[in-house]
């Protein structure tokens, strides 16, 4: 087929989503081809391209987009929404679609991997899918919709059974994703969806895995918006106590703190992990001090929590081991779900804007249980900010920012308290460090189980979070700073 041209897909990539160069200068410099499935059975064609994208700012670089598109001789009004433009071809004009969005395409992906049923792998022009056993059997009865929401990806469901990720930023190897979700679905995980399958194309000689498919989680609420809602009941009678009102979030909270746990446990005995040395350590610290030392330049704000969080870095320095194994890396409240059989934890493509090699290397499980941490105090300060806009005027200013620290120190406490108390009983062994001295009470992790060198470890890659969180906010929502540097605050005064 004819490729469509770089304008066409550059007005494109601005209109979506997922296109992650949005507002910065970029074109597109090369589209090619990478699987053409002619059109049959009532399907239409679909080819998928992979469009490389090209910056011209000071950040430079180039990325890689996934784009299937779907092609129809004539004009599709029942998906005028996914529109993408008309190509010129032997045959003559085609009318191209976003594929995602496109049910009657989406039921190629759907043949694929209903025919790798049985062997475990099926094969579609290039398109290579395979299956991993058990989950619901799939039938070509089901119907795909496209997921609203905010992300980084396309995500179509095939009614309640299943939900298709397509990957839009990609790039070659094993993607982290598809790799921790196969094991945790052999491991038999009762805390994430189940992965029914993959699909994957050889470009070049390599290997190119381009789109996920899970069990769907029907009566999935996403965790972020859960905590939000509990913040906002909260706020609106302040006079209540935490404990008392609908508002509060601990038992979901420690729920959510085992639920990590158990994945952690089956992490650490399905893929490598072990402990390092001291060398380790140092350079963690070091990491830790260079980026501290680098956002002090343009945050003042920074400079009273600097001495203490310099001596906590030290004291990571002084750690004669840390223990690493693979980790979740992108770990927050937008990143799991609560459904009616409990939490489950989605999208372990880990931080994205990583290379996959990068990503896939074992880390601290500390830093996914900060990650989570910082995100409750998000989920209560983004709530609060919203009702403060009149905070002069305002007398119940005060009684909510109170309480909206509150919510956040106890949903902090019980998740890691659930966490410790979890991990403790899935290795056999006390997860917290003999000798240790215990917490004071009102800090920022305090939890009676929590000591030593877990603590030291956790405090710190809370702080490094909110650092990075300091430059981020600086950089893109400056009013928000507030909200990592009160964190960073607690922390040095711990
Ligand atoms: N198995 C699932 N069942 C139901 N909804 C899901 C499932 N997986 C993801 N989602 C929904 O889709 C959103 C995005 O999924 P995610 O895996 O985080 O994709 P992305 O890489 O685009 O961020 C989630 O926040 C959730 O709302
Ligand atoms: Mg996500």
């Amino acid at each position: 087929m004819t490729t469509p041209d770089a304008a066409l897909l550059e007005s494109y990539l601005v209109r979506t989503r997922w296109f992650g160069g949005k507002g910065r200068p970029f074109e597109v410099d090369h589209v090619r081809s990478i699987a053409e499935v002619p059109a049959h059975q009532g399907r239409p064609s679909l080819t998928v391209y992979l469009v490389t994208v090209t910056y011209s700012d000071e950040d430079a670089g180039s990325e890689l987009y996934q784009v299937p598109l779907s092609g129809y001789d004539d004009i599709e009004e029942r998906i005028s929404h996914a529109y993408v433009g008309a190509i010129d071809t032997d045959g003559g004009l085609v009318h191209l679609y976003d594929a995602v969005h496109d049910r009657e395409a989406m039921r190629i992906w759907l043949d694929g991997f209903i025919a790798a049923e049985t062997t475990g792998t099926s094969q579609i022009d290039r398109l290579r899918f395979r299956r991993v056993p058990g989950g619901d059997p799939l039938d070509d009865t089901l119907v795909s919709s496209p997921m609203t929401g905010e992300q980084s990806n396309s995500s179509a469901r095939f009614d309640d059974t299943a939900i298709m990720k397509l990957f839009r930023k990609v790039s070659p190897g094993i993607n982290p994703d598809i790799e921790i979700h196969e094991e945790l679905t052999r491991g038999g995980s009762e805390h994430i969806a189940q992965l029914y399958g993959w699909v994957e194309i050889d470009v070049d000689g390599e290997l190119l895995q381009t789109a996920m498919l899970q069990e769907f989680l029907a009566t999935a609420t996403d965790g972020f918006e859960l905590a939000v809602a509990s913040v906002r009941t909260l706020l609106a009678d302040p006079e209540q106590n935490v404990e008392d009102s609908g508002g509060d979030f601990a038992g979901e909270a420690a729920r959510l703190g085992e639920a990590l746990a158990n994945i952690h446990a089956l992490m650490r005995s399905r893929f490598p992990a072990e402990s390092r040395g001291a060398e380790t350590t140092a350079e963690l610290a070091s990491t830790m001090r260079d980026r501290l030392d680098y956002a002090r330049r343009s945050v003042p704000g920074l400079e009273p929590s600097v001495p203490q969080l310099q001596r906590l870095y030290d004291a990571v320095a002084a750690l004669d081991e840390l223990d690493i194994q693979r980790v979740h890396g992108d770990l927050h409240l937008g990143q799991t779900l609560r459904t009616s059989h409990g939490w489950r934890i989605v999208d372990f493509e880990g931080e994205p804007g990583r290379p996959f090699a990068q990503r896939s290397l074992p880390d601290s499980p500390w830093r996914d249980v900060a990650g989570m941490l910082r995100s409750f105090d998000y989920a209560a300060a983004m709530i609060e900010m919203s009702w403060a806009t009149d905070a002069e005027v305002d007398e119940g200013h005060a009684l909510r920012a109170e309480r909206a620290r509150e919510w956040s120190a106890r949903a902090r406490e019980h998740f890691v308290d659930a966490y410790v108390t979890a991990a403790a009983s899935d290795d056999g062994e006390a997860a917290s460090d003999a000798g240790g001295a215990s917490s004071d009470a009102g800090d920022d992790t305090a939890s009676a189980q929590l000591t030593g060198a877990s603590r030291v470890l956790l405090d710190a890659y809370v702080a490094d979070k909110a650092v990075y969180e300091v430059m981020y906010e600086i950089r893109n929502r400056p009013t928000w700073v507030s909200i990592p540097l009160e964190a960073l605050e607690r922390v040095a005064n711990t």
